[in-house]
């Protein structure tokens, strides 16, 4: 039994930043747990609602301290001096609080922040790690293998790449293997982007924000930096996508602005057909928008079967969201990101609903982010096949792969 003793928001602030909630909770046990919620710049339309304040004078209307004014009251009130058997009790208590559908009333940043602060402190008190707790023995436990944003484009920077995010993917048998192949791969597009007389500033996720306008040049740019890195394209590692195709749909068409054109969904389902047999891309997400289903099927059907394709803004981490697409055939992999949903109960429902459907999982960070280092262990408890936590560098990314370091040894 779990005794909810104190708890305590506040408002920080975020890798870009913008303020965000961080909570504190402590059991009767003494067990304690803190919490902080990241927050997207690409969000999908069916996303829990992130509460901000409207107040214009304090961070430009972006404030939240009415989601932590919800916390140190409501919430409180609700949780305090009250038993709780397991965290999917907990969770059931907040999502009865907020009684909606979008968690608007007390807002998903407040109630994921109280939700992963109780697993933190539920787990200390057991005397167990936070991916045990999250694994319950439902999952294989399992180290995922991380998939690092070389290269910020779209939403995350200031630059004209229209793709948001080129990800390198090791393939190694441990986590320390594949962050030293990021690492030299990292360094090696560092000077080869120098060398050609490009900017080596990075975008929100860690990744570079060269000044390029060509997708095809910035994966020629990449490939060249793995092979001078002593690595094999498709053997010693495989590039993957976000292309978050919904910041490029307007009336029917995705605009490539860096490109000069545009194509309907048949075109664009062909363009990426192209990029993956051009180059060695494992995964693609998001690569058609969350309101264009149509061109969701053409994608899948068209290369379903030799890609991973990824549903972020099309499924939101939401179980019914992704139960209509699992019935329609679109996609075939999770993008899992708990404040799309607002409690780790309900992440675990939609992973549940991804595995018995043969869909894999991919855990994922925000583009806006703190130290907190939860989604290291939810990727582990679920046996996740994949993390996406950014780049190499930026200690908001960093700390992720960093806790995965840790975590291993226990895994031995
Ligand atoms: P976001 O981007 O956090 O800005 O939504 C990450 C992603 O699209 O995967
Ligand atoms: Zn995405």
């Amino acid at each position: 039994m779990f005794t909810v003793q104190r708890v305590k928001a506040r408002q920080i602030l975020d890798s870009r930043g913008n303020p965000t909630v961080e909570v504190d909770l402590a059991l009767s046990s003494g067990a304690f747990g803190r919490a902080a919620v990241p927050s997207g710049a690409s969000v999908g339309s069916r996303e829990a609602i992130e509460l901000r304040d409207d107040n214009k004078n304090i961070y430009a209307g972006k404030g939240v301290l009415g989601a932590v004014k919800n916390v140190n009251t409501v919430i409180a009130a609700r949780i305090l001096n009250k038993n709780f058997a397991e965290q999917k009790v907990f969770d059931a208590a907040l999502i009865d609080l907020d009684g909606t559908e979008t968690k608007e009333l007390l807002g998903a940043n407040a109630i994921l922040a109280v939700s992963i602060a109780f697993a933190k402190a539920a787990a200390s008190q057991m005397n167990i790690n936070l991916f045990q707790l999250i694994s319950q023995k439902r999952y294989p436990v399992r180290m995922p293998t991380p998939m690092l944003n070389l290269i910020n484009g779209g939403a995350h920077a200031d630059n004209p790449i229209d793709i948001q995010e080129f990800m390198i993917v090791p393939k190694a048998d441990n986590i320390s293997s594949s962050l030293e192949i990021a690492a030299a791969v990292f360094h090696n597009l560092k000077s080869t982007l120098k060398k050609m007389g490009h900017s080596t500033n990075v975008g929100d996720e860690g990744g570079f924000a060269p000044n390029l306008r060509s997708t095809e040049l910035v994966l020629d740019i990449l490939s060249e930096s793995i092979l001078k890195s002593g690595l094999t394209l498709g053997e010693n590692v495989e590039i993957a996508l976000d292309i978050a195709a919904t910041e490029l749909f307007k009336g029917s068409f995705y605009h490539l602005k860096g490109e000069k054109t545009k194509l309907n969904s048949a075109e664009f389902a062909l363009y990426h057909k192209k990029l993956i047999d051009t180059y060695q891309i494992c995964s693609i997400e998001d690569p058609m928008a969350e309101n264009d289903l149509e061109g969701w099927k053409i994608v899948t059907d068209l290369i379903g079967n030799k890609v991973q394709l990824v549903g972020d803004d099309i499924f939101v981490t939401n179980k019914s969201i992704l139960e209509q697409g699992i019935k329609k055939g679109l996609a075939n992999a999770l993008l899992v990101k708990m404040n799309q949903v607002g409690t780790l109960t309900e992440t675990l429902q939609a992973v549940d609903l991804a595995y018995q459907n043969g869909y894999e999982t991919i855990v994922s960070h925000r583009s806006g982010e703190t130290e907190d280092t939860t989604i290291a262990h939810l990727a582990v408890g679920i046996g996740s096949k994949y993390i996406k936590a950014g780049s190499i560098c930026r200690t908001d990314r960093v700390c992720k792969y960093n806790e995965l370091l840790r975590v291993s040894e226990s895994l031995c």
